[in-house]
């Protein structure tokens, strides 16, 4: 695969400075205004003002000019013209109106953290010893890389053939009866969900933590400050097998802690799902929220607001 990771992504807000500081405390470290850096992944997101909360752009990290060339003769193909400039390709979604950037740049590597110790029956791995690194840690968790985004597209077949037709994508799963699609530019199970909504719209992003215990602390630490933060979980995926917590940042756009995400190395090996799973979004979890699946400013959305 060419394609090789979610570098970035730029969101517009019309309110940036409480959004900011919402994502600093999230645990992402503002090295200049507006401006984002994750544990392991360098420059992740940027908060930009614009008229309302949406996604304005992505960048796709890429290993040489080949690819850009291929994927700027795919998008051509397609009847979609891409702007070619030194290292990058960029390029204007038609649907969602997100402007993706191509960039080739350096794969990125992230040091193993050694799993916690855990104690299961008949397995006792942790003997004579409190699960410190767990229930007394030191340090406040933080967001190791950018993990997904997800967003609706008013035509997600035509979305999804931009991004994997075009630009390279390659399909995880999907969900034809809701019109939804996960996929990847990267070994991560998805890197970009395709939902289809009545206007494009931001729905989430999410940030990839250690483990599940550093999801549960960095929300409850989140939600405990601010219990109308709180949006959905703790659960796991049934779709992507992640642990997830969402929070709803000042804007209204969801913010997910995940772990544990499904990671495909090998395309054939993967088989694609196409079935509604029968666990539906959640293969555990509290039930979800109606404000979740249609967020409560989807109506000021619509009308051009906030
Ligand atoms: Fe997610």
């Amino acid at each position: 695969m060419s394609l090789h990771r979610l570098a970035s992504l730029t969101i517009g807000v019309p309110e940036p400075e409480p959004v900011r500081a919402f994502y600093r405390e999230f645990g992402l470290a503002e090295t200049e205004p507006g401006r984002f850096d994750t544990a392991d992944g360098g420059e992740q997101l940027r908060i930009e003002r614009a008229p309302r909360r949406r996604l304005l752009a992505l960048t796709v990290g890429v290993d040489d000019a080949d690819d850009l060339g291929r994927s700027g003769a795919a998008l051509a193909q397609l009847g979609v013209a891409a702007e070619r400039s030194g290292n990058t390709l960029r390029v204007r979604e038609p649907l969602t109106d997100v402007v993706v950037t191509l960039a080739i740049q350096p794969r990125l590597a992230q040091k193993a953290t050694a799993p916690l110790p855990t104690n299961g029956p008949g397995r006792s791995v942790r003997v004579d010893a409190r699960s410190a690194a767990a229930v007394a840690p030191t340090e406040k968790p933080r967001p190791r890389k950018l993990s997904h985004v997800v967003t609706t597209s008013t035509d997600p077949v035509a979305s999804r053939r931009f991004f994997v037709e075009g630009l390279g994508f390659r399909v995880s799963d999907e969900v034809p009866a809701f019109g939804a699609s996960f996929l990847r530019c990267s070994t991560d199970h998805p890197n970009v969900l395709l939902q289809p909504g009545p206007f494009a719209f931001l729905h989430h992003t999410a940030w990839e933590m250690d483990d599940v215990d550093a999801v549960g602390r960095a929300a409850a630490a989140m939600v405990a400050a601010d219990p109308a933060r709180h949006a959905w979980g703790l659960g796991r995926h049934a779709i992507g097998s992640n642990y997830f917590w969402y929070l709803r940042d000042p804007a209204g756009n969801f913010a997910e802690y995940t772990s544990d995400l499904d990671v495909i190395v090998d395309a054939e090996a993967w088989m694609v799902a196409s079935a509604v799973p029968a666990d539906g979004l959640a293969a555990w979890g509290p039930p979800v929220p109606r404000s979740f699946l249609a967020p409560d400013d989807i109506m000021a959305l619509a009308r051009g607001e906030g």
